[in-house]
């Protein structure tokens, strides 16, 4: 005679873990299982596999599986800068990599509609994106993180006049893609305030937003308007982050610093926004992100700055919520 715990029991340990409840009745077992998470084939799998396990339970004549998912909740985090060539992506792509390094099930878009760049850094370049009827289909990288982005949507190469509803629609595309159990999602937005931020503000909340700055005032400057745009869109800034501050010289040591010392750091604290850290101007970071090798991955040394990073922004992503 089968009981609820038998049936639970008798499941492998991969499915029973899934199980939210087993009942069992006049030998028919019925199960809610947990498919929070999971794409439409993977939930019709577990189900498959859960009637099978189920119904080769001693006195189990038949079995109903019905499945529950909680919805995901999913975090945008907006990368921006005011500055074109400060290191947004370089920063996204690394960021990305360090923060699924701690577990976080972690994707990133690449919204820069004039110059796409994450399949590169992710090591996807030439990858076409897969899709189904209605979404995209993520592109899984080896470093633990799925992308997609606009260079997977157009031609590689060519050069296209964006208009202000295609950007919505091309970005919708990209943001609506099936990123199933993400949690958090890096947006890298092309530099300064123009249409795809915009849209992004209206059609997507983003949790935060990170901006990315170089030393110099110039720069600052920059940033400073973008960060007005998110406060004027009341997305929470969860703060500043210096890049190519401070050479390193590979040959003799010495640190010198071509773009000036300390300005973000200085300017976070004027604006009143929290100051995430530093990344230092290295030659290494610029090689491995050329090659599809993000330094934040396997880099002891080099992608330690990146970590530090990524425990800051979690931080910041705390005292939001
Ligand atoms: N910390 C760093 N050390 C060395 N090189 C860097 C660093 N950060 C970025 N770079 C290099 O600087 C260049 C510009 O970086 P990146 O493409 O990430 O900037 P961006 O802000 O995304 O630019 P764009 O505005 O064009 O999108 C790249 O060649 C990148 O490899
Ligand atoms: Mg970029």
């Amino acid at each position: 005679m089968s009981s609820d715990t038998a049936i639970r029991s008798g499941l492998p340990p991969e499915l029973s873990g899934l199980v939210r409840s087993v009942s069992f009745k006049d030998g028919t077992a019925t199960i809610i299982a947990d498919a929070t998470g999971l794409g439409k084939a993977a939930a019709a799998q577990l189900q498959r596999e859960l009637e099978e396990a189920a119904g080769a339970v001693d006195g189990v004549a038949q079995v109903r599986v019905a499945m529950m998912a909680d919805k995901v909740e999913r975090q945008i985090i907006a990368v921006g800068s005011g500055k074109g060539g400060v290191g947004k992506s370089t920063l996204t792509a690394n960021l990305a990599v360090a923060l699924a390094a701690t577990g976080r099930k972690v994707g990133v878009v690449d919204a820069d509609i004039y110059g796409p760049s994450q399949a590169k850094l992710l090591g996807g370049e030439g990858v076409k994106l897969r899709a189904t009827e209605k979404m995209l289909i993520p592109h899984d990288s080896a470093f633990g993180v799925r992308m997609v982005s606009m260079g997977q949507l157009i031609e590689p190469g060519k050069a296209i006049a964006w208009r202000g509803p295609m950007v919505g629609g091309a970005l919708s595309q990209l943001m609506e893609a099936d990123w199933g159990d993400t949690e958090l999602l890096l947006v890298d937005l092309p530099p300064g305030t123009g249409d795809v931020q915009l849209t992004m503000l209206q059609k997507f909340r983003p949790a935060g937003a990170v901006i990315v700055s170089t030393p110099q005032d110039l720069a600052l400057i920059d940033a400073t308007r973008a960060i007005d745009l998110f406060n004027q869109a009341n997305v929470p800034i969860l703060g500043i982050v210096e890049n190519m501050a401070g050479y390193l010289c590979p040959h003799c040591g010495e640190a010198s610093h071509p773009f000036g010392q300390g300005g973000a750091e200085n300017a976070a604290k004027d604006m009143g926004v929290p100051f995430l850290g530093r990344i230092p101007l290295a030659l290494t970071i610029r090689e491995q992100s050329d090659a599809g090798t993000p330094p934040a991955f396997a880099d002891e040394k080099a992608g330690e700055p990146f970590r530090i990073l990524a425990a800051q922004l979690v931080q910041q992503l705390e005292r939001t919520r």
